[in-house]
């Protein structure tokens, strides 16, 4: 691989597009492969094992297409396949994103940081190391939303059952509103601005997207990776779905503003 061989994004589905508009931002000459695995979304429900097998899987794809490196833009795929993965491709530089419960706490010293992802995300060993580097700087509330992904995955942002959805889960934090929302799984910024209305535009809300793509280019920089073309950088969209429609909702979710 050479500094003017793509880079491999991969997520359970549609989420990490949020991720991939961050680091073509960031890093306009690149070239992407994004690989969207939405036949088997969304890991968020599955066993550590099986999400290690399905992201192995992608990543192997993504090696086949010659990668100079791999971005993991899922929280619960870096949660349960990150570390095994690197032992496996040692020479490989595997960005792994997670949920941004760091700048949340900073930013709410002594507040209520509500972290929402997915059930396999924050029963992971990874969460629960973070979690315990922060606990004593704020009042963190886990809370797994199953079910969410899959309104991103049919492009539905905002409905009335989707509200009632997110409404149902928040309703069990009762008095308990907090100051801070993290966005702990990649397909939930494209719903932010639900949310945030949903807390009546009241609480920060954060997400690892942007630190991810930093991390990214600090990688690159340090293994002299980085495309040195002054050329835009292209995008190639891979879906495993049989449906057609999916690469069309890719490139759809990619363009809108959230
Ligand atoms: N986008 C994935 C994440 O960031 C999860 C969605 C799923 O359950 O597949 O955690």
């Amino acid at each position: 691989m050479t500094a003017d061989s793509p880079i491999g994004i991969m997520d359970s589905g549609m989420g990490g597009i949020s991720v991939l508009r961050e680091i073509t931002a960031l890093l306009p000459h690149e070239n992407c492969i994004f690989y969207g695995d939405s036949k088997n979304a969304p890991y968020g429900s599955r066993s550590t094992e099986e999400i290690y097998h399905l992201t192995a899987n992608v990543v192997d794809n993504l090696l086949e297409q010659g990668v100079k490196a791999v971005v993991i833009a899922c929280n619960t795929a870096s949660s349960a396949a990150g570390k095994r993965l690197r032992e496996k491709y040692p020479q490989l530089p595997i960005i792994a994103i997670e949920p941004a419960l760091k700048p949340a706490v900073i930013n709410c010293p002594g507040g209520r940081v509500l972290v929402l992802a997915t059930e396999a995300t924050l029963r992971e060993r990874k969460f629960a190391n973070l979690m315990e580097e922060w606990k004593d700087r704020a009042e963190i509330i886990k809370m797994p939303l199953p079910g969410l992904p899959e309104f991103v995955e049919r492009g539905e942002l905002d409905s009335p059952a989707l509200r009632e959805f997110l409404l149902g889960h928040f309703k069990s934090l009762g008095e308990k509103k907090p100051d801070g929302v993290v966005l702990g799984c990649t397909h939930y910024p494209f719903v932010r601005r639900v949310i945030s209305e949903l807390f009546d535009n009241k609480v920060k809300i954060y997400d690892g997207a942007a630190g991810t793509a930093r991390q990214l280019r600090r990688r690159l920089y340090s293994r002299n990776l980085l495309n040195p073309t002054t050329e835009k950088g292209t995008i190639t969209w891979l879906n495993s779905s049989d449906d057609a429609q999916m690469i069309e909702l890719s490139k759809k979710l990619y363009e809108i503003e959230i």
